[in-house]
């Protein structure tokens, strides 16, 4: 039963696309178990560069079903734009299977995104602003809009009517906006059942069959752990489970059925939008570490922000997710330093703490401590084996291993599939 989990050790977009490619070609289905196009996963291809923001990174290979699981929120405009703009560079997208179970991110739940975050002013989350979190909450209360209601036209209307009813209250007396109408809502949303009908199926019971025939089985989670709404730097994380158990509730497969749980991990530290990040560079090396990691959000465009390699928080990841494996990404872009630092603990009000303190206030005070290891100037992007890299990027390599507890697997040394250096098989 070779069932994987690929997710994100940091704050998200630690090149989980790309991994989640590399593995593509040597698996039977690709998953996303949550999330929804909040996510920006690249995939480089040859000469051929891909932003997939809903769809699991295995569409683009051919051999491999690629499925959207019941824990996903799926806008479907933006479901069939991907789709279509797939095809149009001839790639395949017949096998897609979606969840009727999925939860549907409607126009109203765009706008209620939007809305609260402006209210909140400099509180914001920074929310990509796609629906995320009132999708979900929806979800939680019970008056949210599942794939399956698209083809039930008495029931949506139902459903729509209990959803909008007290937001309707809420956005037209305390934001001051406009009533949001049902028939359009209604309307709009039927308009997709068809072209979504070919791909609708019950997920949980085709990933299961899969699973007793031996098939093989990644799942991708979006985001990543710190991320993490139970898991993750609260309340400035997304609304969903990127952690490992999220791949058993978002796509209704046990945890018994889980062989592997592959962290991917940035050779240094990215995050977008608002929160705590305790090894940050507000100064040059910040500026270069984006400049020439290339680190501007797929999604929103937004600048990250960027800081050096945090152990603690690898620590965490393979803690709270039962990591078995790291795949280190983007170790060429620290090539050009005299000495890197990495941050080992951290100090909090006088006391050196290891672990990541559960306290809010705590991280919020956390001081990275850092250990400066020797940096390495040697063009690394075409080594292609451990022994290849520089004395000193091995290094680097073993000692963040040691920190983080769970062995490297792989590393990226560049965007393409083949600019990998792989030290274990995956599969
Ligand atoms: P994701 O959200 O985790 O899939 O990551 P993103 O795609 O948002 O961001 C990762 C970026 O780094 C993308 O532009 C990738 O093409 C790129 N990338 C991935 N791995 C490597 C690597 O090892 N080296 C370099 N230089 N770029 C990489
Ligand atoms: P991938 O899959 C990085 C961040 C947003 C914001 C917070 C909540 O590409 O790694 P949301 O719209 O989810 O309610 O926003 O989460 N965020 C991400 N940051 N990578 C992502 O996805 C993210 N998806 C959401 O910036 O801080
Ligand atoms: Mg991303």
């Amino acid at each position: 039963m070779p069932a994987l989990v690929l997710l994100g050790a940091q704050w998200g977009d630690e090149g989980k696309g790309k991994a989640t490619d590399l593995l593509g070609g040597s698996v039977d289905y690709v998953v996303r178990y949550q999330g929804g196009n909040n996510a920006g996963h690249t995939v480089v291809v040859g000469d051929q560069k891909y932003a997939l923001h809903l769809l699991p990174s295995g569409i683009l290979s051919p051999g491999c079903t690629p499925v959207i699981g019941n824990g996903v929120v799926v806008d479907p405009s933006v479901l069939l734009s991907e789709l279509s703009g797939l095809n149009e560079r001839g790639v395949d997208t017949s096998k897609l299977l979606i969840s009727g179970n999925a939860h549907i991110i409607t126009p109203y739940n765009v706008t209620v995104d939007k809305v609260t975050e402006r209210f909140l002013g400099k509180r914001k989350i920074g929310t990509t602003g796609r629906g995320i979190g009132p999708t979900y909450a929806d979800k939680i209360n019970r008056v949210g809009i599942r794939v399956q209601d698209l083809y039930d036209e008495s029931i949506l209307t139902q459903k729509v009517e209990a959803a909008l009813d007290a937001k309707n209250q809420i956005l037209t007396k305390l934001y001051n906006r406009r009533a949001i109408a049902v028939d359009q809502v209604v309307e709009e949303l039927l308009g997709y059942a068809e072209q979504l009908a070919p791909y609708v199926a019950d997920t949980v019971l085709v990933l299961n069959q899969a699973l007793e025939e031996d098939k093989v089985v990644l799942f991708e989670g979006g985001q990543g752990t710190l991320l993490d709404i139970d898991h993750g730097t609260y309340p400035f994380v997304t609304s969903s489970n990127p952690t490992a158990g999220g791949a058993c509730t978002g796509a209704g497969v046990g945890p018994t059925k889980i062989s592997r749980v592959i962290g991917i991990l940035k050779a240094y530290t990215t995050r977008v939008g608002s929160g705590p990040f305790p090894t940050e560079l507000l100064d040059e090396d910040g500026e270069a570490l984006r400049r020439i990691g290339g680190e501007r959000g797929v999604t929103t465009g937004r600048d990250r922000r960027c800081g050096w390699f945090d152990a603690v928080i690898a620590r965490y990841a393979t803690r709270v997710n039962g990591l078995t494996d790291f795949f280190l990404t983007k170790l060429d872009v620290l090539t050009g330093w005299e000495r890197i630092p990495v941050c080992v603990a951290y100090e909090i009000d006088g006391r050196r703490v290891e672990e990541l303190p559960y306290s809010q206030t705590d991280f919020h005070h956390a001081k990275p401590v850092y250990e400066y290891l020797p940096g390495w100037q040697e063009d690394i992007t075409k080594a292609k084996t451990f022994a290849d890299l520089p004395k000193n990027a091995q290094d680097y390599v073993k000692a963040l291993e040691e920190m983080s507890g769970a062995p490297i697997s792989a590393i990226g040394v560049g965007p393409g599939r083949d600019e990998t250096i792989e030290i274990n098989s995956f599969i």
